[in-house]
């Protein structure tokens, strides 16, 4: 395969022609920030935090191949500005109760809140009073949680791709994910939930996952 040389954050790195600048960076030990990125799938750029300085424009780095002699910074004036206004929305929309969450620990968006150095007092300000959304505990194998939910998209991408029957219902933050009734759909395979970046899909305790047929 044809490789490439560009330069991220002052460091020379040589990758395939075939891949994106966050791929490129990921593979070489440098954080950029992203919620909605899964190496098995085809990158959506939905959630706007992979955003780089690209030879002096802002970009989304999953969605950017890379080319010979890019130099690219994952952090500037800009990048920071912008990222910081997208990761403040979709806190101020999310439940950041942290404590109790199965997702904690592991979450990519308690990581990227802490490499931001995100000010919780004021998102909490930030955050529109609604009501707390009830548990979906209709799958047999996991439970969903609306109010963890980022809508980075990979667990519907994820499962399209095994047996299509995860699907989006709503617009906007009001988005949710359901099998409309049917989790005879559902394959049982647990790709959906380990895929989850935050604490939104949750295993059913005692729930012993099947291995994925795709
Ligand atoms: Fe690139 Fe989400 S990881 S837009």
């Amino acid at each position: 395969m044809d490789k490439v040389t560009l330069n991220i954050d002052g460091l020379e790195v040589v990758t395939d022609k075939e891949t994106t600048v966050l791929q490129t960076a990921l593979n070489n030990g440098i954080y950029i920030p992203h919620l909605c990125y899964h190496p098995d799938l085809k990158p959506t750029g939905v959630c706007r935090l992979c955003m780089v300085d690209l030879d002096g424009k802002v970009v989304i780095s999953c969605r950017t191949p890379v080319e010979q002699g890019m130099v690219v910074k994952t952090r500037s004036p800009v990048v920071d500005m912008v990222r910081r206004i997208n990761i403040e929305i979709l806190v101020a929309n999310h439940h950041v109760t942290c404590r109790g969450c199965p997702g904690s620990g592991r979450c990519a968006l308690q990581k990227i809140m802490a490499y931001i150095r995100i000010d919780r007092k004021r998102v909490r300000r930030l955050r529109p009073a609604k009501e707390e959304l009830p548990l979906d505990n209709s799958n047999p194998f996991f439970d969903y949680d609306p109010n963890k939910c980022v809508l980075c998209e990979i667990c519907v991408h994820t499962c399209e791709k095994i047996q299509d029957g995860l699907k989006f219902v709503g617009r906007g933050y009001s988005t949710k994910i359901t099998f409309f009734g049917d989790s005879s759909r559902c394959e049982s395979c647990g790709e959906c939930v380990a895929r989850c970046p935050v604490g939104a899909l949750i295993p059913k305790e005692d729930v012993v996952f099947q291995e994925s047929p795709g």
